[in-house]
This record gives C-alpha cells, structure tokens and sequence, in this order.
C-alpha cells in the first residue's frame, strides 16, 4: 500500500472512531469544517426552551453551544459517542454544563441508543452514517427513543460530491439521499422535508423528518394483537 493510500485509510479510520492525538486534531478539523452543516441541523431540529435533545455521534462537539443556548436553563441535552477521546474533549470542555445537569455525556453507539423510549423531543445526526452498516436498526433505535410527533435531522455529505474524496473509498457507506429517505419512513418517520446547506449542487443534504405519531410497529401490533 502506497503512503497516500495508508494515509487516506488512516485518515477515513479516525473520522469514523477519533482516538488518541490524531483523534483530537480530528474533532479540531471537523468542528471547523463542519461547524455551518452542524448549525443547519441544529436550526433544523429547532429545540425550544426546556426541551431534551441529543447529537448522535458528536465528534467534535461544535453543535452543542448553539444548543445547550437554545434548550436554556431548564433544557435538557445529549450526546451519545462510541470515541472516548470524543467523550473526553466534550467532559474538559463542557464541564460546567455537565456538572450542572444540562448536559449529559453517554458512551454508546446509534445501534444500540442508551436513552429511555420516547424521552428526547428533538435529535441530529451529522456525518455519521457513512461509518454505520446497520442503518434500518439505528434508525429503528431512533424512532424509539424520540418521542411521537419529535424531530429527527440527519445531515449527509452529497454522495458524489463526497465521492471525489479518496478517504471515502476506505469504508465509507456513501449511500443515495432516497435510500436513506426510505429507510427514515420505513423506521416510523413520516417523509423528511429536504433542505441543502449551500447553493451548490454538491452542498450538504439536511433531512428533516418528524417521528410519526404512531410507530408502524405499534400498529402491527395493535393490527395483530398482543398475542401473536
Ligand atoms: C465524521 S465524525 C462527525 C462528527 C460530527 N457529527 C460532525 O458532523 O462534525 C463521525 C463521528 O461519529 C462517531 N460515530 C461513528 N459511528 C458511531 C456509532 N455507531 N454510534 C455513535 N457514534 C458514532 C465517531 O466516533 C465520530 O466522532
């Protein structure tokens, strides 16, 4: 393997588990690359004062001032991360607001979400799901834990846009926005609205969507009753 390969296969390993040093300079780099994309999800999830909401897979954190500002004193945020070196920048960096109770630090992975059912009223997700291979089943964890009738934004880099990068070719999940559209509703998400972040026909996908006030789950069951 050529040194720019094992570079851009290093590179693709810390975007998608930030550790150690390199991880830091990671989170530094993507809170300023991504600190529009992460400010246009947040708007789009529009938490209000005394609300819960969450940033799944936070990296860098960037998103959380804007936030923590908007929930207000009586709000409530989360950030879950599978990266400990992540978990960590955002305890040095947000330790007030930790040790305060406003903001709460989870270890744990979009799969397998450790948040109660239908206790958050709003959730982003921003240049994540390109590490997730098991979509359908994060999904599936995220309508179970925002509440019916809650916001659920998920921002993507534009496939091809995000094609011309060579780190993208080292495990990357570069995904068609319609395949992830469906895989929102087929989750219990009514259609997301699309929104971009930029005019160029390469800018950031924000996907909108609202969690259906009843899961498609919940009405097999109520279709099928409780014995089967
Ligand atoms: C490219 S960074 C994006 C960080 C931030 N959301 C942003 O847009 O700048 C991807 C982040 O997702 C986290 N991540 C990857 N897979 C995850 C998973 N299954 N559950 C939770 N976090 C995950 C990584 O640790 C990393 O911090």
């Amino acid at each position: 393997m050529g040194l720019r390969t094992r570079f851009a296969a290093g590179f693709a390993r810390q975007l998608g588990h930030p550790s150690g040093p390199a991880g830091r300079l990671v989170a530094r780099m993507l809170n300023k690359g991504n600190s529009r994309a992460v400010h246009g999800a947040v708007d789009a999830a529009d938490p209000r004062p005394g609300q819960s909401v969450a940033d799944f897979g936070f990296g860098g954190g960037v998103g959380f001032r804007p936030r923590l500002d908007r929930a207000g004193p009586t709000g409530h945020v989360h950030g879950v991360e599978i990266a400990e070196t992540m978990l960590d920048g955002a305890r040095r960096r947000f330790a007030a607001e930790v040790g305060g109770g406003r903001l709460h630090l989870h270890s744990g992975d979009l799969t397998a979400l450790p948040l109660a059912d239908a206790s958050l009223d709003a959730a982003i997700t921003t240049n994540t799901i390109y590490f997730i291979e098991d979509l359908p089943r994060a999904f599936a964890e995220v309508a179970r834990v925002v509440r019916p009738g809650g916001r659920f934004v998920v921002g993507i880099g534009d496939p091809e846009e995000m094609r011309k990068y060579p780190f993208t070719a080292h495990g990357f999940r570069l995904r068609p926005v319609d395949e992830v559209v469906e895989l929102l509703q087929a989750a219990g998400f009514a259609e997301p609205e699309r929104r971009r972040v930029g005019e160029s026909a390469g800018a950031f996908h924000l996907l909108v969507a609202e969690r259906a006030e009843r899961a498609e789950h919940a009405e097999h069951a109520e279709r099928d009753g409780p014995d089967r």
